[in-house]
């Protein structure tokens, strides 16, 4: 990948569909990713209902890019570089916790949760004081980019980045089905964290739109009878989506108007009047006049979300639970993932813990759904390290006919950005293809900053 030819090769392959097999485990592709893509692009960090109190926060990571997003006294939300001014030591070790101050371990360096340092040992003694260490003023670097949107904290590293908002686009018109029933939005529970031996995108890529796997990967979900229809041969009925940063895809609904459909995937009437007023005409109009129900999603990079709604007793009554999940990137063969359980913060609690049964079958560490998936994902990317992988392009057209236009017509309906009906590829090209984008276009890097000079 030194040769910028065999880049522009790889991104011409991947941009018409066909995709050089190794990308799913390459270490050049992934240095390049690292530079290109996650040093860009705005990324999930947490929920800010998982540090409701001043002086909560949690650690988490973009790449190997460690921060601590921390609620302060004044009830703001940072997202502070997680490394010592001092010698560079890890100031905050702990994944998660409530702290007025963090204390680094080496020298003993003292911030308080919104960044600023406020203690140094010795600080007379051996720098002279402020003479040689200029100590007021002096604080964490924050994450060059932050900003919230329905409560989800997303971070940047790149200072030029355009605004979260713009980033997102018309996917903001679908993150409301899973982050917005009510005006109090969602809280998460977890995550849960565990590593597979498999490359990021895949994940990303499978969530975004592989209806197509459904109903041969997960049929044993289907036949231990998990599901009120056997609805995984059903997927072909449901229309994939794109817009703006993301895309998903959902499943058609029985007849009936909006409450009827609700009802269906299992909501109760108290949290069915609550959508109705929160979600707009056009939010409605997908479930009630169109018949679709949102189902997994993702947004570049690596951020996506589920929606399902199994049976969770013997009855045939259904319940829904949302997840999100993120694919952190390890190495080119090495995900960590994150799986947080969502649900309404104004949902009945016996809804929510019910739900919370829901998501722990289907997904997190132990579902069903997740066992299925991941071994599929480790196989694909140990086959993508070796040296046939580097003559194998792989067919990503689906939905495509031989003259670049979709089998099908784009569907008429409420949502937003495009969308097809049936089995289709139209999600996996999208994102790729903004992965290509961000590929091929070098970053600017910022000076480096330092801190305390006596002057
Ligand atoms: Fe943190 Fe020295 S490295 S106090
Ligand atoms: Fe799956």
């Amino acid at each position: 990948m030194d040769d910028p030819a065999d880049l522009t090769t790889v991104l011409a392959d991947v941009r018409r569909g066909m995709i050089p097999a190794h990308v799913y485990n390459d270490e050049e592709i992934f240095r390049l990713e690292a530079q290109r893509i996650f040093a860009r692009s705005w990324v999930f960090l947490a929920h800010e209902s998982e540090i409701p109190a001043p002086g909560d926060y949690v650690v988490r990571r973009i790449l190997d890019d460690s921060f601590i997003v921390v609620r302060d006294e004044h009830g703001a939300v940072h997202a502070l570089f997680n490394m010592c001014l001092h010698r560079g030591m890890q100031v905050c070790r702990a994944e998660l916790g409530n702290a007025s101050h963090f204390r680094c371990p080496y020298h003993g360096w003292s911030y308080r949760n919104d960044g600023r340092l406020v203690g140094l040992p010795f600080h007379r003694e051996a720098y002279g004081g402020d003479a040689g260490f200029r100590r007021s003023d002096q604080r964490l670097l924050p994450a060059p980019a932050l900003d919230t949107y329905n409560g989800l904290v997303f971070a940047s590293l790149d200072p030029d980045a355009p605004p979260l908002r713009e980033f997102l686009g018309d996917f903001v018109f679908y993150l409301d089905y899973y982050t917005r029933q009510s005006p109090s939005g969602i809280e998460l529970r977890g995550p849960q964290r565990w590593r597979i031996k498999a490359n990021w995108k895949i994940g990303a890529e499978n969530f975004a739109g592989d209806m197509y796997h459904t109903p041969h990967t997960h049929t044993s979900v289907v036949e231990i009878g998990l599901f009120r229809e056997p609805k995984a041969e059903k997927r072909k009925d449901g229309c994939t989506y794109w817009a703006g940063s993301g895309g998903g895809t959902t499943y058609k609904l029985p007849p009936g108007d909006l409450r009827e459909r609700l009802r269906y995937v299992g909501y109760p009437d108290v949290m069915i009047d609550k959508m109705l007023r929160e979600w707009s005409p056009a939010q409605r109009a997908v479930i009630g006049e169109d018949g679709f129900m949102v189902s997994a999603a993702s947004v570049f990079p690596n951020l996506s979300f589920v929606h399902n709604w199994p049976k969770v007793g013997e009855s045939d009554d259904v319940l829904p639970f949302i997840s999100l999940r993120q694919w952190q990137p390890v190495g080119p063969d090495e995900t960590e993932v994150l799986s947080w359980f969502a649900v309404d913060k104004e949902a009945p609690e016996e809804f929510k813990a019910l739900s919370y049964k829901a998501y722990l079958m289907c997904f997190g560490s132990s579902g069903m759904f997740e066992q299925d998936d991941v071994e599929n994902w480790v196989s694909l990317t140990s086959t993508a390290a070796g040296t046939m992988a580097r003559r194998l392009l792989l067919n990503s057209r689906m939905g495509l006919l031989a003259d670049d236009e979709p089998v099908v017509a784009p569907l008429e309906w409420s949502g937003a950005g495009t969308a097809y009906v049936g089995y289709g590829e139209y999600n996996q090209r999208a994102l790729l293809a903004r992965w290509a984008d961000c590929l091929e276009t070098p970053v600017r890097t910022p000076s480096a900053v330092g801190f305390g000079t006596g002057s």
